[in-house]
């Protein structure tokens, strides 16, 4: 638990998903720096109507609490970190309005505070949102951490408004001040990425902006997908963390009558999913977690689990997900999981399954388990 001082008031904070890493705080100096310039610019704020993207833990929503915010989030695991830093602080959940990165009301924003992305293509949806939200005289407020700077930053602000400038650096950390929307940007924001199933059949796998892998389906993902064979006793099947959704359609193809279950902690992948595969037998879970599914229920779990969370890399969440996904198998279920041969997964998926190699080439490997006395 870190705590900050802000107009008097000392504020608690605490990471969700919790990590072993002491050195992570549950803000960067480029938050900090997004609340001095929204008082510097403006001392006399008033009532405004404040904007918050990306606000990872919490930390923008609890600090400007009073103006009851909006805050948009788009992974789940986020919004249950904003939410218990809300309530650690005892702040009235009813402040604050949750909305999603694809939603159309008109907010009318006056100022938005926007944390920038790791994803560019994050960026310019989100940018996208807020230009129609935004009042005629509203200012966007972008932090970053100076080290991530990206000339592509630049481009993607010009293109929604006709003033971007930066402000000097302060703790390593800079904020781009955008002002003046531009006429309407028309722009299509979802990506249309071909694909070949094999069996002669291509498709077409669309994503919006901000998912896993925006120009070509994974090549890790092309290797499981190449060399997943779905059992006839499987019926029951989970694609863990599923982006766009490709490796659910691949069982889809298999085994069309199969009850096919997709969860990510992403919103824009699970809506992606959404466009690309369909039936009465698929649903859909915007979760971080796999608690909408029952223990001992399914027959198989098919994963190109994840890594990477923004700008850090942490293996505790995937090792997780193994744990909970072991949890929701039949004692018969089979879990299929690729990774890249640098990680080390095999170490960790032995203290739950009993492991075997299904494929590899000098990239990827494709691990198959099970459990003791049953499975592979
Ligand atoms: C390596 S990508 C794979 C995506 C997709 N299956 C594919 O192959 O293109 C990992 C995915 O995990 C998702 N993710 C991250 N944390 C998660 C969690 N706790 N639960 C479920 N999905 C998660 C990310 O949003 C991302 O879509």
């Amino acid at each position: 638990m870190d705590t900050y001082n802000f107009e008097d008031n000392s504020f608690s904070f605490k990471r969700y998903p919790e990590t072993t890493n002491r050195s992570l705080r549950a803000w960067s100096a480029a938050d900090e720096y997004l609340i001095k310039k929204l008082f510097e610019d403006d001392p006399d704020t008033g009532n405004v109507h404040i904007g918050i993207y990306n606000d990872r833990f919490g930390f923008l929503s609890c600090l400007l609490k009073k103006f009851e915010p909006t805050v948009v989030t788009e992974r789940k695991s986020q919004q249950r970190s904003v939410i218990q830093n809300l309530e650690a602080n005892r702040i009235d959940l009813k402040l604050i309005k949750f909305m999603d990165p694809l939603e159309c009301p008109v907010q009318n924003f006056d100022r938005v505070l926007l944390n920038i992305p790791k994803s560019m293509d994050l960026f310019e949806l989100y940018l996208h949102q807020i230009h129609s939200n935004l009042t005629d005289n509203g200012t966007v407020l972008c932090g970053f951490m100076t080290k991530y700077f990206t000339p592509q930053m630049l481009n993607i602000a010009e293109t929604y408004f006709e003033n971007v400038e930066q402000s000097l650096a302060l703790k390593k950390s800079r904020v781009l001040v955008l002002k003046g929307k531009k006429e309407s940007v028309n722009r299509s924001l979802v990506h249309r990425l071909n694909y070949d199933f094999g069996r002669k059949t291509q498709s077409v796998v669309q994503q919006n902006y901000g998912v896993f892998s925006a120009d070509h389906i994974d090549y890790a993902t092309q290797f499981l997908i190449d060399n997943l064979q779905v059992k006839e006793s499987e019926n029951k099947v989970l694609d863990l963390a599923c982006g766009n959704g490709v490796i659910a359609m691949a069982v889809q193809l298999q085994k069309p009558e199969a009850e096919i279950y997709l969860t990510d902690d992403s919103f824009l992948a699970i809506e992606s999913a959404k466009l690309n595969i369909d039936g009465p037998g698929v649903h859909y879970f915007w979760n971080d977690r796999l608690d909408d599914i029952p223990k001992d229920s399914l027959d198989l779990v098919v994963t190109n689990p994840p890594f990477h969370f923004g700008f850090e890399t942490n293996i505790e969440v995937t090792i997780r997900l193994f744990n909970e996904a072991a949890d929701k198998l039949k004692k018969t279920g089979r879990f299929v999981c690729v990774a890249n041969q640098h990680l080390n997964y095999k170490t960790h998926l032995e203290k739950i399954f009993k492991v075997s190699v299904l494929a590899q080439n000098d990239k990827f490997i494709v691990y198959e388990c099970g459990f003791e006395g049953s499975g592979p």
